[in-house]
């Protein structure tokens, strides 16, 4: 008792329950709901899309999410670490292994669009757009905006040094404090911004994009980007929630604190694209616009509409917070990983991998303009970018997600799983339900998913 007493105060613990919930919220509310999910939303034919994500995270997600939270808490360790812990010597810690990697790979990429947040939020401050500004003007200040080299990795080594100071200050200071103030105000500018957007001429059409599925929509890789869609927006399938799970105390309930993650998660996600569709179909714009949708459009409104200037400085800086947060929890998880298994200091392990991040994320911060060979890669035909998007957001998170509930259903065991879920906190009233999922619907799901995408070779 005494050892985990102290134990517990030396890796770092959450301060209360709420500031859990707050920070794994953090980690899974970001970029992914209001940059990533409505132009992947647009891509893929709206409504139909938006119902099997919903499908995606009620039956893939939530579980795998329990399953993470789950191993961390149990063995108090980082991704790999904590597959060593529970199979030694085995070759699962190449999950954690992966993870560490999938890490460093999202975190170089991620923190490019992070920096265009901050970027817009110095534009929207200054008053570049207000009074009219057209969908034509809006797209061409965005292009010539992520086109410009110097101010791309600029931004993009502020983000990833805001994040490594966050991240070098500890778990519950640094990574507590921030998300408990601004995950709330971030919702409320958003339900804020759903008022105003539902009451613009055209908005039913982009209400009926979003909200009225459409079967015939449906492609081979629909599912692939649903998927992977939701995994990267719960942070899951690399071992952020193992890493956060480490830190909880024993005490708490498990598939509870999953579940209104998971809700929130979804919520802010849902709301942001009922403020993008209705906005753009009202503006006349594509849309499959692709990765500058939400920078497009929302700066259309922000001119227009009363107060605009203020809501506009208002959302960019929290949505680079809310990217904030989830940066954090990247980093964290390789961090976690040195700190606890190669004994590195924590300032050591912050300053080696941030660095890393950073030079991976230089060639995606020119490919959007700046170096035109990494606008369009031979061969794939799709932007250096949009390859670090699908390569680790994308498949090594599902990959990573199958594992895991390999791991647990039949490795681990769901019998010992569930313990560790009751431990403390009660009878886990689903748990039938729970074992099933993760031993039966999510492998299968996930392998047909994954087998469909390489025999049909649609990728991207
Ligand atoms: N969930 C984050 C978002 O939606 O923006 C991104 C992310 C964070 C993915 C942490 C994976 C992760 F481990």
């Amino acid at each position: 008792m005494a050892q985990t007493a102290s134990n517990e105060i030396e890796r770092g613990s959450w301060g209360s329950r709420i500031g859990f919930i707050l920070a794994a919220a953090g980690s899974a509310i970001g970029l992914g709901n209001i940059w990533r999910f409505p132009y992947v939303t647009g891509e893929n034919g709206g409504a139909i899309f938006v119902l099997i994500y919903v499908a995606c995270v009620l039956f893939i997600g939530l579980p795998v999410m329990i399953a993470e939270l789950t191993i961390g808490r149990h063995t108090q360790r980082n991704a790999i670490g904590a597959f060593e812990a529970l199979a030694p010597g085995s070759a699962w810690k190449l999950v954690g292994v992966l993870g560490v990697v999938t890490g460093i790979g999202i975190l170089s990429f991620y923190s490019v669009v992070a920096g265009w947040t901050v970027g817009y939020f110095v534009k929207t401050f200054a008053g570049e757009f207000s009074g009219s500004v057209s969908a034509a003007q809006s797209e061409a200040i965005f292009r010539e905006f992520v086109s410009n080299p110097w101010v791309a990795i600029l931004l993009l080594g502020l983000f990833i040094g805001a994040t490594m100071y966050v991240v070098g200050g500890g778990v519950s200071e640094g990574i507590e404090k921030w998300s408990k103030i601004l995950m709330p105000a971030l919702f409320c500018i958003l339900l804020l911004l759903t008022a105003y957007a539902l009451t613009l001429e055209g908005a039913r059409k982009g209400l009926e994009f979003y909200l009225r599925p459409d079967p015939s929509k449906i492609r081979a890789a629909t599912f692939a980007k649903a998927l992977g869609q939701a995994l990267f927006s719960l942070s899951l399938g690399m071992g952020a929630m193992i890493t956060y799970g480490s830190y909880l105390p024993s005490h708490q309930r498990v598939p509870l604190s999953a579940f209104q993650v998971a809700l929130f998660d979804t919520l802010v996600a849902l709301l942001a694209g009922l403020v993008i569709f209705p906005i753009l179909f009202s503006m006349g714009l594509n849309p499959a616009g692709g990765p500058g949708l939400v920078f497009v459009v929302l700066p259309t409104i922000f001119g227009k509409m009363p107060l605009g200037w203020l809501f506009g400085t208002l959302f960019f800086v929290l949505l680079a917070l809310a990217a904030l947060t989830s940066t954090i929890s990247l980093l964290e998880v390789p961090v976690a990983f040195f700190v606890d298994e190669k004994g590195w200091s924590r300032r050591r392990a912050v300053l080696s991998m941030g660095s890393l991040a950073f030079v991976l994320g230089i060639p995606s911060a020119l490919s959007q303009g700046g170096i035109s060979a990494l606008s369009s890669l031979p061969g794939i035909r799709i932007g250096f970018l949009d390859l670090m998007n699908a390569v680790f957001g994308n498949y090594c998170l599902t990959i990573g997600s199958l594992f895991i509930a390999l791991f647990v259903g039949y490795r681990w065991g769901v019998e010992k799983a569930l313990a560790e879920i009751e431990r403390g906190g009660g009878r886990f009233a689903f748990r039938a339900v729970w074992a099933a999922l993760i031993r039966y619907v999510c492998p299968v799901a996930v392998i047909v998913i994954l087998g469909y995408i390489l025999v049909t070779g649609q990728y991207f």
